[in-house]
């Protein structure tokens, strides 16, 4: 079985080289993200693997299924960034559902905490010898109101994390999850409750167009004056302009983004030496209350692995058996996990 690997990133190759000989899975690597421009090099694999900024559209879509590609296994779990609609009867679709819910929750952990504790500052000031304290007056997170927003795997996670600093859980999800809401430290509100009554807000759920700006201009108007606005889902749950515009308002406190809008262009990329000619991010970027991290929360030793060891097992499961668990169905108007074992 032979894959087209695009995107492929150093830290990408011992996991799949593991498990891709585990599991009998030859991966060839292309440093490209698969684009119209690119689909050629996918001639003659029976699948491309492709990972969250790769344009996987209707076109990319004809020209792989022209040249008799099989599958696109993902190598993450959201997939927005495929067009479900088209792919579906055409080419079988696969993800990675689930790799370390923990990974992604415990770098939201992280960066809520270097910002509101001001260690990205106090960092570089005793770097350079300077042991002022001035301007790095932080907050405590016990007693205060966090706004979950989807309570999924990684959400859960989240709200357990949350859980231990002592700080009460405002959760919204169009799915309620059983036995999460206690009545009492964590409840399920409405959205509008959730903007208004937390200290932070972190996101948690997949984009979708429902989702989609989940935080513009509206819903921070509805705000408390000084939020923290945490995001480790998808860039577009967040408008960007907006965010910027309450930053300098001095609405929200605080932005803690791994994901970006328009991260496609530039994240996992080295542009340092270079003019960055998105305005929007370099002055998210020049803001002292801002930090942002490259699509890193999923970054970790364990989920490395755990990706490669699913992406090669669906790979085998849908090439030599025809069923996969992890498949995409795009089932009454919606991409959804197949549910019957046999998408098409
Ligand atoms: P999950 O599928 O376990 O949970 C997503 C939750 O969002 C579900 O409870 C679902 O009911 C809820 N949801 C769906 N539509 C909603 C809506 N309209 N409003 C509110 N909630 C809604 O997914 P998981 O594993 O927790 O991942 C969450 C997101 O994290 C993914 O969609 C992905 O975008 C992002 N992610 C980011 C990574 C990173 O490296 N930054 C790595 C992995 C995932």
């Amino acid at each position: 079985m032979k894959i087209a690997f695009f995107d492929a990133k150093p830290y990408d190759k011992p996991s799949f080289d593991k498990y891709g000989a585990q599991y009998g899975v030859e991966f060839k690597y292309f440093d490209t993200k698969l684009s119209p421009d690119t689909a050629e090099l996918a001639h003659g694999f029976d699948g491309v693997c492709v990972f969250v900024n790769d344009n996987i559209n209707a076109q990319v879509i004809d020209q792989l299924h022209d040249m008799g590609i099989k599958l696109i296994a993902l190598r993450c779990a959201g997939f927005n960034n495929v067009d479900m609609k088209h792919a579906y009867g055409k080419i079988h679709v696969l993800r990675v559902p689930a790799y370390s819910p923990y990974a992604v929750a415990e770098h939201a952990a992280a960066l809520l905490l270097t910002s509101i504790r001001r260690i990205h500052k106090a960092y570089n000031r005793t770097r350079d010898f300077n042991f002022s304290l001035n301007n790095l007056t932080g907050f405590d997170l016990y007693g205060k109101t966090v706004g979950i927003i989807g309570t999924g795997r990684i959400g859960r996670v989240f709200t357990d994390i949350c859980r231990g600093f002592g700080m009460k859980v405002l959760a919204y999800d169009k799915f309620h999850a059983q036995g999460y809401d206690n009545g009492d430290t964590v409840r399920y509100v409405t959205l509008d409750e959730l903007f208004e009554g937390s200290d932070v807000i972190s996101l948690h759920c997949p984009l979708t167009e429902e989702t989609y700006h989940i935080i513009d201009e509206k819903s921070l108007e509805k705000c408390k004056k000084g939020v923290v606005i945490l995001n480790t889902s998808r860039g577009a749950l967040v408008d960007a302009e907006a965010l910027l515009s309450g930053i300098k308002s001095r609405k929200v406190g605080a932005a803690c983004l791994d994901v970006y809008e328009e991260e496609s262009e530039w994240f996992f990329e080295d542009f340092s030496g270079h003019i960055l000619s998105d305005d929007t991010l370099a002055r998210l970027i020049s803001m002292p209350n801002v930090i942002v991290t490259s699509h890193q929360a999923f970054l970790t030793e364990e989920a490395l692995n755990n990706i490669a060891e699913t992406t090669a097992m669906n790979i085998t499961q849908m090439l030599a058996g025809g069923q996969c668990p992890n498949e995409l169905c795009y089932i009454g108007g919606s991409a959804q996990d197949c549910r019957s074992g046999k998408c098409f």
